[in-house]
């Protein structure tokens, strides 16, 4: 450990269980020297989980669902006077389709669960900036990191209207990024992970197929859920100050490949049985 984060304040938003990058984004944070409050959604409160990883990393719980501003503001406002003064770092860990999870295909979709998901994955990320942002809640060279995924640029179809959302948070990062940077020196990025198996990533259709084949094709292999918390550690650290408006992707190097050699051999051997039978 590095104490690379102490004496900072944070928020962390998205913990459900300890397969969650939140989980592992707050245990590392704690390690590495940071205070911070957790929060959820009050129905993911409910599975009781937050609780140990509170008591884990001496940390408060306060639930906020993240469409609410009321909700918002309430998690701001408490979470100064709890932590005794300015935030340094925000982790949006948020992500809920609702036509991925009601089986909806992307061409049928039902647009009541379009604005349910986009409200919760995308403009809730508007949302927890506007808050800390006219609060002024944030402390100068503070840093907002939130997780994406790369259906925003290229076309994975079962990732249905996530990909839709994930553009939008994206763009959101850039937009209020500027502002943030601006007022107070605070820097906004997305990371773009690999696919992960959690309670998120396992509601996507043929997620073992997906995660199979992207760590096929990743020269580094997929990035673990740990890993994508190392990779948030230094970004909420001192050491990436001027690191801002960015979408990184932490994907052992999948963004950047055309094909690999284990996935042509794969495709290769297919393609020879195909042939044979015809
Ligand atoms: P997860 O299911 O553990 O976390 C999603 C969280 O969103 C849960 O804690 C859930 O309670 C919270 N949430 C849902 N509705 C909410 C609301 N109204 N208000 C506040 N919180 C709410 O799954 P995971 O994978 O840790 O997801 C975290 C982030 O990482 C999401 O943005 C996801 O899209 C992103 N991501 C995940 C990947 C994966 O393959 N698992 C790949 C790339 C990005």
């Amino acid at each position: 450990m590095y104490n690379l984060l102490k004496g900072k304040r944070g928020i962390i938003f998205g913990a459900l269980d300890s397969n969650s990058i939140a989980w592992k984004v707050a245990e590392r944070a704690h390690e590495e020297g940071a205070t911070f409050v957790l929060t959820n959604a009050p129905i993911a409160m409910r599975m009781g989980a937050i609780n140990k990883l509170a008591e884990q990393t001496n940390s408060t719980v306060i639930p906020a669902d993240a469409t609410s501003m009321e909700d918002l503001q309430n998690l701001v406002d408490k979470s100064v006077e709890i932590l005794g003064g300015k935030i340094d770092f925000v982790l949006h860990s948020i992500g809920m389709s609702m036509n991925v999870r009601k089986g909806k295909h992307y061409t049928d979709s039902n647009y009541d669960f379009t604005h349910k998901g986009f409200d919760i994955s995308a403009l809730s990320f508007h949302r927890v900036m506007n808050v800390l942002y006219n609060s002024n809640a944030m402390n100068d060279w503070g840093s907002i990191v939130a997780l994406s995924y790369m259906a925003a640029q290229r076309v994975f179809p079962d990732y249905n209207d996530m990909a839709d959302n994930k553009a939008y948070l994206e763009s959101v990062a850039r937009s209020f990024g500027y502002f943030f940077g601006q007022q107070n020196k605070v820097r906004v990025n997305t990371i773009s992970q690999s696919p992960t198996p959690t309670t998120a990533g396992n509601g996507v259709k043929g997620f073992d197929g997906f995660i199979a084949y992207a760590e096929k094709m990743s020269p580094l292999g997929n990035a673990t859920a740990l890993e994508c918390a190392d990779y948030t550690i230094s970004l909420f650290s001192d050491l990436t100050k001027k690191v801002t408006l960015q979408n990184l992707f932490h994907d052992g190097g999948f963004s950047n490949m055309g094909v690999s050699n284990p996935i042509m051999e794969n495709f290769m051997s297919n393609f020879e049985n195909e042939r044979k039978e015809e």
